[in-house]
């Protein structure tokens, strides 16, 4: 797909924190693709931010004046051997999808983390969600392996995918 020429993708900054919330707000209260269930409330920026230092990057897409979609890197587990293990999240604006901003994001998101250093990305995606399970693909990712009924939501049980990128370097 020809990138959207409007399109920039930068770091997220204070001003992008209500959008940001916004967008995935939505997707806490229509869909399994996150295991919230009660929309996030406003938090000060500065707050929000500061779980992004620079080794975990949160970016977005803007067209023109408008988040259209976000992604981030978070620690995988707090434990020390997991430092260089980082998973990705990426939501996309309810209205703008299919567009390839999932995809640029995700490239540019990739792009950081090997040039931060970290070994590895893991993406869990709940309930078999086609869209994102054929973005990671794309991108990379293998899938290596499910956990069965994690998750309970919309009265249901809920199985996450788990998908994996690895930076092959030499030591
Ligand atoms: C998953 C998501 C991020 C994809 O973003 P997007 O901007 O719509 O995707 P893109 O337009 O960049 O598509 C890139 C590739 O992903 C795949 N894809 C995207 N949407 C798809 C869909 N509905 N069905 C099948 N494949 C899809 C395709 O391979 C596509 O490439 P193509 O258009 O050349 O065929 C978006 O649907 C979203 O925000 N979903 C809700 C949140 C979510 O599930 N996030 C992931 C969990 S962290």
């Amino acid at each position: 797909m020809a990138m959207n020429p409007t399109l920039q993708i930068r770091d997220a900054m204070e001003l992008d924190v209500d959008p940001i919330r916004d967008i995935y707000n939505h997707y806490v209260l229509t869909s399994t693709c996150t295991f919230d269930i009660e929309p996030r409330p406003p938090e000060p920026p500065e707050v929000w931010l500061s779980q992004h230092p620079a080794s975990y990057p949160a970016i977005v897409a803007c067209d023109g004046d408008k988040v259209v979609g976000w992604a981030t890197l978070s620690p995988h587990r707090t434990r020390c051997a997991y430092q260089n293990t980082v998973e990705s999240s990426v939501y996309i604006h309810r209205d703008q999808h299919r567009r390839g901003i999932g995809r640029q994001l995700m490239k540019d998101l990739v792009q950081r983390a090997a040039t931060l250093g970290h070994h590895t990305i893991l993406a869990g995606i709940a309930d078999h969600q086609q869209a994102s399970l054929r973005l990671h693909e794309a991108l990379g990712f293998t899938s290596v392996g499910c956990l069965r009924e994690v998750g309970y939501k919309f009265g249901r049980w809920i199985d996450v995918d788990w998908m994996q990128l690895l930076f092959w370097r030499e030591s």
